[in-house]
């Protein structure tokens, strides 16, 4: 492994994500901005670099196997290795979602790419994350994942709109990343859900009331853990996140 730690954000040309590669970024570290569209992808390395980070672009649509199986090469040549994977990519699969009138392809949608897409490249990077002294993985959940907070309020705050695809794809993500803490256990990979806020995005027509780098602070704690931090957890700002 280098010296330096490198990192992969998926979804990291706006919103959350590009402020996440930016505070890994910050920190020294190389970081690869993981997006699907060549444009914007470019256009995010160029405004990272010219804050100062080493930041590399890495083409990643979470929903292909082809393009995860290229962008774990290109990682590999590029960097030689990968210690932080921040799985952020994440959609809605478009509103509404009223559970009784919900169109099926918003919940195949917000699935494939928020679950599925997460398993997919996590299994293609983790060869190159055993390899690390210190690997750390990171989930960009949310807070309207929790079915604690779903079944106790109806505060759109705290839970979100009604949703039948959006916030049980962040439950299943949840599930997902115990599932994974518990056969990484015995390695050193510590593998964690996080929970941003209600954050001002193109994913909710900027209704969010923090700003993406206070989004970001959160996947950027739990990435930069120390060996005896947590795993299979759910956190945000304030702390542990109820299931
Ligand atoms: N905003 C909030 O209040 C909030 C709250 C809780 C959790 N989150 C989570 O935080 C994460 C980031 O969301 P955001 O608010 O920053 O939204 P955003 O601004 O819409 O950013 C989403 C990012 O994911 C990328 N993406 C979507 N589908 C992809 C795919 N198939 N392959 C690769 N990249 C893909 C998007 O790329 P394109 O530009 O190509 O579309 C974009 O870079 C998501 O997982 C979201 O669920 C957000």
């Amino acid at each position: 492994m280098s010296q330096t730690t490198i990192a992969l954000v998926t979804g990291a040309n706006k919103g959350i994500g590009y402020e996440i590669a930016a505070g890994l970024g910050a920190l020294g570290w190389s970081v690869g901005v993981g997006a699907r569209d060549d444009a914007r992808r470019e256009a995010a390395v160029e405004k990272l670099r010219a804050a100062g980070v080493d930041a590399f672009g890495v083409p990643l649509d979470v929903t292909d196997d082809t393009s995860v199986a290229a962008a774990v090469r290109l990682v590999e040549k590029r960097a030689g290795g990968l210690d932080v994977l921040v799985n952020n990519a994440g959609v809605t699969g478009g509103m509404p979602q009223e559970p009784t009138t919900v169109d099926l392809a918003a919940v195949r949608t917000a699935v494939e790419t928020n679950v599925i897409g997460v398993i997919r490249v996590t299994n293609a990077l983790l060869p190159l994350l055993r390899r690390s002294a210190s690997p750390r993985i990171v989930n960009m959940s949310s807070g309207v994942g929790s079915l604690t907070r779903q079944s106790g309020s109806f505060d759109e705050l705290a839970t979100g709109p009604l949703s039948v695809a959006y916030a049980p794809s962040k439950t299943f993500l949840n599930a997902v990343t115990v599932q994974y803490a518990k056969e990484l256990r015995d390695t050193n990979i510590l593998i964690n859900a996080a929970c941003p806020g209600f954050v001002a995005t193109d994913l909710n027509g900027f209704r969010g009331v923090r700003t993406p780098e206070q989004g970001a602070a959160i996947a950027v704690r739990l990435a930069t853990l120390p060996d005896d931090g947590p795993t299979g957890g759910f956190f945000e700002d304030a702390g542990v996140v109820p299931w």
